[in-house]
């Protein structure tokens, strides 16, 4: 376990940016700088909801799957399970009761990636942004034309609100404002059950190495809960919500998209890994420079100026270490290593109190 104190934090945010944003000299390590010995994998490494999808992607690994197509496996599990709220089908809606999901993939051989967003009525958002990758010159496609294009490869179009997700979102919006129509419910069995799902931003990412040493991997959401019609996360920018270059490692993101997708959070851990941090040091280093930034917008943090929002990284180097690190402490994370799927605690930056639980945003 990990923990920078904020005093700490304080001072070594400012060395960091010194010594890392300002330092031209540093030069990204190459594989063999690193020391990859060649077999270093097969890991897969995913957000603590993703549990199944690293054994998932673990066994297609060894059964000489492209670790691209594992970790999209894996994911769509989660995609297609209508428990996980935060995912593909089943996940909580935009402010009109419509899910519109967000994902992207990303392959270390090819230097390849593809994504959608805002992607209404198809279960596995994960599995189009593979073909936005494969079968267009673009890399992101959006809305009705990402649809269109979904449609165009045979995906069916099926109603993605559950019941539940439904009811809770009526209650939402039902208790939204006292100067609307909307009456809130007599019977306010959801109370409770809501609470989680408020301003939740829910997502799966799962990252893997192969033996041969090949990266890749992918994020999907169905993003902020009951977010502006078209609200874009961190999930399918790649840079922000993924990346891999796979002479360094891969890394994803859960968690607060706009914070990520204005610091290009995954792209910040990967080249923190090239210039010589573990996965778990180069995700705190992300971590705490976006919380560095984050003080810009006093809105956003608390009166000890700790961010006000959860972020979490997801890490894998070209040797097969993996690490975590979020924000605030109290997460999980689910990684495969080769033996055994086991959830491990996250490093983190911030440690969770009191103080920190009355003042943060409900996401
Ligand atoms: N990280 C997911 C989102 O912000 O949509």
């Amino acid at each position: 376990m990990h923990r920078v104190s904020r005093r700490n934090f304080l001072k070594t945010g400012v060395s960091l940016s010194a010594a890392t944003f300002l330092a031209g000299g540093n030069k990204i390590l190459s594989r063999s700088q690193i020391g990859a010995p060649a077999g270093a994998g097969p890991c897969v490494v995913a957000s603590n909801n993703g549990l199944e999808a690293v054994e998932k992607a673990m066994n297609m690994i060894r059964s000489g799957s492209d670790p691209l197509d594992a970790v999209i496996a894996g994911v769509n599990l989660v995609e297609e399970d209508p428990e996980d709220m935060s995912v593909g089908y089943g996940g909580l809606p935009n402010e009109e009761g419509v899910v519109e999901l967000d994902a992207s993939v990303m392959h270390g051989p090819t230097h390849n990636a593809g994504a959608v967003a805002s992607l209404r009525n198809i279960k596995t958002p994960s599995r189009v942004a593979k073909l936005v990758m494969e079968r267009t010159d673009h890399a992101l496609l959006v809305g009705e034309g990402a649809l269109k294009f979904a449609l165009a490869h045979g995906f069916k179009e099926e109603n993605l609100l559950t019941d539940k997700a439904r009811q809770i979102w009526l209650r939402w919006k039902e208790t939204l404002s006292e100067r609307d129509n909307w009456f809130p419910p007599k019977m306010d069995k959801l109370a409770e059950e809501l609470e989680p799902y408020i301003s939740s931003y829910g997502t799966v990412n799962c990252i893997a190495i192969d033996s041969a040493g090949n990266l890749a991997g992918v994020t999907t959401t169905s993003g902020l809960a009951f977010k502006i019609p078209g609200r874009v996360g961190d999930s399918p920018i790649i840079g922000a919500g993924l990346y891999v270059d796979n002479d360094i490692g891969a890394a994803g993101s859960t968690g607060r998209g706009e914070a990520n997708i204005i610091t290009c959070g995954s792209h910040m851990v990967v080249n923190f890994m090239g210039l010589g941090s573990s996965p778990e040091e180069a995700c705190l280093k992300a971590l705490q420079k976006i919380a560095e930034k984050t003080r810009l917008q006093p809105h956003l943090v608390d009166d000890e100026g700790r961010p006000r929002f959860g972020l979490s990284f997801y890490a894998i180097n070209k040797k097969g270490q993996y690490g975590s690190g979020s924000m605030w402490s109290g997460s999980t994370f689910a990684v495969h290593d080769g033996n055994e799927k086991k959830l491990k605690e996250t490093a983190y930056l911030f440690k969770r109190d009191k103080n920190s639980r009355a003042t943060r945003l409900r996401r």
